[in-house]
């Protein structure tokens, strides 16, 4: 963000009052892991006695050593378990084997050409086993990093799990990103192995991911291997020095492999997330601390039982992916569904077919999904048996009230908490939400911290705020799976995340705290407008105008205002068989919110602008509502045509 933005968002007007409060049904309630008093009293510990409370969850877990001390913290360093020795992919399988859970099933598989697989504890432990083997017999050594491009295939778990086995440090890459990206990602890591696919599908389609390895390759010095998975059968190049397929060099290593002890601080990924500017960041999370938080998070937020069939539909090029679809899940001894494909593909009815078919009970998502649920309207899942689930999540982004009560609603029966869950690639694990069967959910509002997550509202001075006021949300204290560094720019990391803020992880959302000391999260606050002098959330405004019949998603940005500084431009998505009427909005908005959130302009979209993640890039829509040419790397867009073809219509 400019440092004039970043300036002016110290208090964010929190002006949408969502007043709709949900209460957990007492038959959930009552079989709920955590319930109110064990939160108050479990938070309090971890709080006041963090030596305590983290020492009694890392307790449940194996350590080939007993840490020494639970946390070291020379700001902005943190080690936690120091001094101990363990292995998360020993605790992910071999653990659970040991209690009994080797015939459970550890991942149901479903292709996106409805290809179904599955593997027991058991099994994924002997496939782990074999990859492992073969990446250390292919020269791979604790430490090295190895890229991941892949499908969102059984291959690629294995493969994640197999480098965690042997000390490898994984760096998955989005298989949805460029050439460039990709080399960029690779060169940055300085990865001597790439594990990828021929192919993987997307709505039908194969995409062709090793020859975007091969032009990668091109492009980078450091790479020596590529081991490639055949997932579409299409035909690739072959570089007979360098390229080795997954099948010739796994399937007859030994399914026996024994884990090696590594340090509670051994590096255990990098992931690269976008910043507010610049380059990519490589976010370096490590082995004691991500798996002692992955593990509580998923079995207390989701609270599992041993029957679920949980699913998180992230895909592993992602945080959420790494640590709800991958670990987390795997450390409770879950059963995990994964899926490869579109949410559309064969149609919109393709989630709720597979929950229908696999049973699925905890269903973890994101809100731009489920807008375009909601979009295609309620008839669509109204032919399927949802009713194996039991609790819903949401992950991403604000979610809005009206999403968040078609989803409770619709998927859930009205049956199902739904557990919003604010947290970031940089924090590793969920940080704030409403603990299911704990506490009433106030949609829109992601709730209270997690355990050990102090959080605060502060000016950029470092002042902090009140209860019912808006800031930049910061968190005061280090968590067992806070990012340790930015991977070989630690000054990036220091001035990024404790440097903007003295003394506190600041990383770019502003939010509300109400009386009950649940967080909103307004949004990034580089997405904050200044409106004659009122700092609105451009989240607040889309959520009051997708609350309105004629809305399935919008999205507002600044426009340069000679006398008010800003002014707001939306950009939005009609429900299908509606059009658009720019009064009723704009009357609409101004009900919601107050007349200084009212639109200037309303554009209406055939698509928004959206990465491969589902994220709107309100870059080029400033640009768009400011008249400008579209300036910049269009090409993490899903389509970049939908820029020109949104330009090209006239504001109403
Ligand atoms: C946003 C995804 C509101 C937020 C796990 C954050 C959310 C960024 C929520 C991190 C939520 C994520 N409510 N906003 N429940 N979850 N965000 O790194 O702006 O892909 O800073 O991690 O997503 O995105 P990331």
């Amino acid at each position: 963000m400019s440092h004039d933005q970043f300036q002016a968002n110290t208090h964010i007007d929190a002006m949408l009052h969502e007043i709709r409060v949900i209460e957990p049904s007492d038959a959930f309630r009552a079989k709920a892991r955590i319930s109110r008093a064990d939160y108050e009293r479990m938070y309090r510990q971890s709080l006041d006695q963090p030596d305590e409370f983290w020492g009694g969850v890392a307790g449940e877990l194996h350590w080939n050593k007993k840490w020494d001390r639970v946390l070291d913290w020379q700001e902005p360093h943190a080690q936690w378990f120091v001094g101990g020795q363990t292995n998360v992919a020993y605790n992910a399988l071999d653990r659970n084997i040991g209690r009994g859970l080797g015939d459970k099933r550890a991942f149901i598989w479903e292709g996106e050409d409805g290809e179904v697989r599955s593997y027991t504890y058991s099994e994924l432990l002997r496939e782990v086993c074999k990859a492992a083997n073969a990446l250390t017999a292919l020269g791979v050594q604790q430490g090295d990093r190895v890229t991941l491009y892949m499908p969102l295939i059984p291959e690629a778990a294995i493969a994640m799990l197999a480098c965690a086995r042997i000390g490898a440090v994984h760096s998955v890459i989005f298989g949805g990103f460029s050439v460039s990206a990709l080399a960029d990602r690779i060169g940055n890591a300085q990865s001597r192995v790439v594990i990828t696919a021929d192919a993987g599908y997307r709505r039908g389609k194969p995409v062709d991911l090793k020859a975007n390895v091969d032009q990668a390759a091109k492009a980078v010095s450091c790479l020596e291997k590529v081991v490639v998975v055949r997932r579409a059968a299409t035909e690739v190049a072959w570089d007979e020095g360098r390229d080795v397929w997954w099948h010739d060099l796994v399937d007859g290593a030994s399914d026996q492999h024994e884990a090696p002890a590594l340090d509670s601080e051994h590096p255990l990924f990098v992931l690269y997330t976008s910043g507010s500017t610049g380059k990519p960041k490589g976010v370096l999370h490590t082995t004691g601390g991500y798996m002692v938080a992955t593990y509580l998070t998923t079995q207390t937020v989701f609270d599992l039982r041993d029957d679920d069939i949980y699913w998180c539909t992230a895909d592993v090029g992602w945080i959420t992916g790494h640590s709800y679809s991958v670990y987390g899940p795997l450390l409770n001894g879950a059963a995990v569904m994964l899926y490869e494909g579109a949410p559309n593909q064969p149609d919109w009815g393709r989630f709720w077919d597979i929950i229908q078919k696999h049973r699925v009970t905890v269903l973890y998502t994101a809100p731009t999904a489920i807008r375009s649920f909601m979009q295609h309207g309620d008839e669509i899942p109204g032919r399927y048996d949802l009713s194996s689930l039991r609790l819903l999540g949401s992950v991403g982004e604000p979610i809005n009230p009206e999403a968040w009560m078609w989803y409770y609603r619709v998927i859930g029966g009205e049956r199902c908490p739904v557990v919003d869950t604010w947290w970031q690639t940089e924090t590793g694990s969920i940080m704030l939400t409403t603990l299911p069967g704990a506490f009433p959910s106030k949609p829109g509002s992601a709730g209270l911290p997690m355990f050990g997550v102090e959080p605060a509202l502060m000016t950029r001075e470092g002042e902090e705020l009140g209860a019912d006021d808006g800031g930049l949300l910061v968190i005061k204290r280090p968590w067992p799976s806070m990012l340790r560094t930015v991977y070989g720019d630690d000054e990036r990391y220091r001035k990024t995340y404790w440097g903007e803020i003295p003394h506190v992880y600041f990383a770019g959302d502003g939010a509300r705290r109400d009386a009950d000391g649940y967080y909103t999260i307004v949004g990034r606050v580089d997405d904050v407008l200044n409106v004659s002098g009122h700092r609105l959330g451009t989240m607040e405004i889309e959520s009051a105008l997708v609350s309105h019949p004629s809305v399935s998603e919008a999205a507002v940005v600044g426009r340069p205002d000679a006398v008010k500084g800003e002014s707001v431009v939306a950009f939005i998505l009609l429900q299908d068989g509606h059009s658009a009427d720019a009064q009723a909005l704009r009357a609409h908005v101004t009900r919601e919110i107050g007349a200084l959130a009212r639109p200037d302009a309303i554009y209406v979209a055939e698509a928004m602008p959206k990465t491969r993640s589902g994220k709107i890039m309100r870059r080029f829509l400033r640009q768009i509502a400011a008249g400008q040419a579209i300036e910049g790397d269009t090409s993490t867009l899903e389509d970049p045509g939908v820029l020109t073809r949104i330009a090209a219509t006239a504001a109403i």
